[in-house]
C-alpha cells in the first residue's frame, strides 16, 4: 500500500514514481494534476509526458489484447482459423469511437451538408435509397490542400455516423518489410465487415493510387489490384461499411480508382474561408486561457491562406509566448492580442502553394470535370 503525505507536497514526484514504477499510471496521474493544480509551482519537467507514455502503453497493450483474443476467437473472416495475417493487420488498423463530430469541425458547412447528403443520409438509408434504383454506391475520396480538415472530417464523419472508424495508413500497409500487403490489405477490408457501422479511411491514398506505369514495381501492382477487387466487391455488398479515403494529390491518383463502385464521388476540402477560419481560431482557443478583450478580429484580418493546421500552429505559438510571460512573471498571462501579433512574424501561410498547383490542373487537366470544384473555388476567390 501507498501512502501519501498530503502535508508533503515536496514528496511529489518520489510518489509519483512509486506509483508509474507499479505500472499505476491513472493513480500517478490524478494525483500529479491534483497537487499541481493546487500549486502549479511543483510541476516537473517531463513528468507529464511520462506518465501519458506510460498510459498510451497500456492501452496500446490492452487494444493489442482485445484486437489478438477478437482474432483468436474468430479468424481472420469471422469464421475461419485463427489466423496470423488478421493478427498483424488488427495491428496496422486500430478501430475506434471516435468521440467527436462536425461541431468539433470549424466552418466547412458545404462540406458538412454534402457528407450529409452523400454520404450519411445514403449509409443510414440503404432501403429509401434502393427505392428509387440508387446505389449508395462505392466511396469517396476527400481531397484538397494539406491541413485544412480531411482526416479531421472523415473522423468526425464516422462519430456523426456513431459508427467505428478504421484509420489505415496506407504507407504501413505498402512497408514491404511487415509481411504481404495483399494479405493485410484483405484482413482490414474484413475487420471492417465483422463488425458494423464502419467508416474504413485510407489516408494518403496517392500512396497507394499513384498513376500507374510510371515505375511502379510489381509489388506494388499486386497490391493496387487486391485493393480494386476489395473495393469492387464491396460496391456488391457495402452493408454497413463506408470507405472513405483523402489525399492532397487527387492528380496522383491513378483513373481506375475513381471508376464506378470505387471513388466515384470526390469532396473538396477548401481553405477555410474567413467565417471557417473564425470557427477554427474559436474551437482553438476553447480550453485556453484568454485575455477577455482579445481582439481576434484583428487577427483573423491578417491570415489569409491559413490552413485550420496553420491556425493550430499559430495558437500554439500565442499560447507558448504566454507561458513564457507566466513563467517570467510568476503569474497566469492569458494568451492576449499582442501574443498573436507576435506569432504572426513567425507561421506562415501554407495553402497558397498547394492552390498554384491545383490550377494548373483545374486549367489544363481538367478533362472529366474532376476539378470543377477547384476551378469554382478560385474563380470565388478571384483567381
Ligand atoms: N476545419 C477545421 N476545424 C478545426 N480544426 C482544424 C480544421 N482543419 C484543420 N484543423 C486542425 O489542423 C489539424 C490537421 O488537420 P487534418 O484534418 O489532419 O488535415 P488534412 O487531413 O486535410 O491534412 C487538425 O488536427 C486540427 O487541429
Ligand atoms: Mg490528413
Amino acid at each position: 500500500m501507498l501512502r501519501f503525505a498530503a502535508d508533503n507536497p515536496a514528496a511529489l514526484p518520489s510518489e509519483v514514481e512509486a506509483l508509474l514504477a507499479f505500472g499505476r499510471a491513472g493513480e500517478a496521474e490524478s494525483r500529479y494534476r491534483l497537487v499541481t493544480s493546487a500549486n502549479p509551482a511543483l510541476e516537473q519537467p517531463g513528468l507529464m509526458e511520462r506518465i501519458e507514455a506510460a498510459k498510451a502503453r497500456d492501452l496500446g497493450a490492452a487494444g493489442n489484447v482485445l484486437a489478438f483474443n477478437r482474432v483468436q476467437a474468430h479468424g481472420a473472416d469471422g469464421r475461419g482459423e485463427p489466423d496470423e495475417q488478421a493478427i498483424a493487420a488488427a495491428h496496422l488498423s486500430f478501430a475506434e469511437n471516435v468521440g467527436i463530430g462536425f461541431a468539433d469541425v470549424g466552418g466547412h458547412a458545404a462540406v458538412k451538408r454534402q457528407i450529409e447528403r452523400r454520404i450519411i443520409a445514403p449509409f443510414q438509408k440503404p432501403g429509401l435509397f434502393a427505392r428509387f434504383r440508387r446505389n449508395a454506391g462505392g466511396g469517396v475520396l476527400l481531397y484538397g490542400p494539406p491541413g485544412c480538415g480531411k482526416t479531421l472530417l472523415a473522423r468526425a464523419t464516422a462519430g456523426e455516423c456513431q459508427a467505428r472508424f478504421i484509420n489505415v495508413p496506407v504507407t504501413d500497409v505498402l512497408d514491404k518489410y511487415i509481411g504481404e500487403p495483399e494479405r493485410k490489405l484483405a484482413a482490414i477490408f474484413a475487420d471492417a465487415r465483422r463488425e458494423t457501422p464502419t467508416v474504413l479511411f485510407f489516408d494518403e491514398i496517392e500512396a497507394l493510387a499513384g498513376k500507374r506505369g510510371h515505375s511502379t514495381s510489381q509489388h506494388e501492382m499486386g497490391v493496387i489490384s487486391t485493393f480494386l477487387a476489395e473495393m469492387d466487391g464491396f460496391a456488391q455488398n457495402n452493408a454497413g461499411v463506408l470507405i472513405l479515403a483523402a489525399t492532397n494529390m487527387p492528380w496522383a491518383v491513378d483513373a481506375a480508382f475513381r471508376r464506378s463502385g470505387r471513388f466515384d464521388r470526390m469532396l473538396f476540402v477548401p481553405p477555410p474561408d474567413r467565417d471557417a477560419r473564425t470557427e477554427i481560431l474559436r474551437l482553438q482557443l476553447a480550453d485556453r486561457p484568454v485575455e477577455p478583450g482579445i481582439d481576434l478580429k484583428a487577427v483573423l484580418a491578417q491570415t489569409n491562406g491559413f490552413s485550420g493546421a496553420d491556425l493550430r500552429n499559430l495558437t500554439d505559438t500565442a499560447a507558448d509566448l504566454a507561458i513564457e510571460e507566466s513563467v517570467d512573471s510568476g503569474t497566469e498571462v492569458p494568451i492576449a492580442t499582442r501574443h498573436f501579433r507576435e506569432a504572426l512574424g513567425e507561421v506562415r501561410p501554407t495553402t497558397a502553394e498547394w492552390l498554384t498547383t491545383a490550377r494548373n490542373f483545374a486549367k489544363y487537366g481538367n478533362t472529366g470535370g474532376q476539378y470543377d470544384e477547384i476551378a469554382a473555388f478560385l474563380k470565388q476567390i478571384g483567381q
